[in-house]
């Protein structure tokens, strides 16, 4: 039997809406316009077979024209444990990731659930880092398997590298 082409996947973790100030990357700033993430997420869907990117509750609104489309969820990461501000009375403990999982499904792909309870990382001094376990649900989500491509187009820590090098963490 013939050998199946390794899938193309991708996971985008941009500055939130707001947030380039926390980066010192020089084209930071250019996150804090709703259009070059509604771009991001037309390249994804376009050159990806499966791709997730992370986002606040409080993009869902403008965002809503990805969420529309057919095949495209929304999953959510809880934060049990979280930051706590002293002007925000109910706490921001939860993030969505809009994915598409790639199709048609092959035999191995993973299975497994649209909600992760995982506490944030506690690595100092990188805003966004995304914890351990995260990145292997990301994965999941997508449905990557071994030998498929994953592009993290923002790597920061590289901490999905690290996932994908230690594989399935069931
Ligand atoms: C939310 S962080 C990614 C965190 C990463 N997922 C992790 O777990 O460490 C966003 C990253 O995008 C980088 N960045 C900011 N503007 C960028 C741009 N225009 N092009 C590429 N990377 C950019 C930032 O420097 C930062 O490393």
């Amino acid at each position: 039997m013939q050998k199946a082409e390794p899938r193309k996947f991708a996971y985008a973790d941009p500055p939130y809406l707001g947030c380039s100030h926390f980066y010192d990357h020089p084209e930071s700033h250019i996150w804090d316009e709703k259009q070059t993430h509604l771009d991001l997420l037309t390249t994804l869907d376009k050159d990806y077979d499966g791709w997730a990117y992370s986002c606040t509750a409080r993009d869902l609104g403008w965002l809503a024209p990805v969420l529309e489309l057919d095949g495209v969820r929304v999953a959510s990461w809880v934060k049990p444990f979280a930051a706590f501000k002293r002007n925000v009375p109910i706490a921001y403990t939860w993030e969505p990731v809009i994915f598409r999982r790639a199709l048609p499904r092959r035999e191995g792909d993973p299975i497994g659930r649209d909600h992760l309870s995982e506490p944030i990382t506690l690595k100092r001094g990188f805003t966004g880092a995304k914890p351990h376990k995260f990145n292997r649900w990301i994965l999941d989500l997508m449905g990557y398997q071994e030998g498929d491509t994953m592009t993290d187009i923002f790597p920061g820590t590289g901490g999905m590298t690290k996932a994908i090098n230690e594989g399935v963490l069931l």
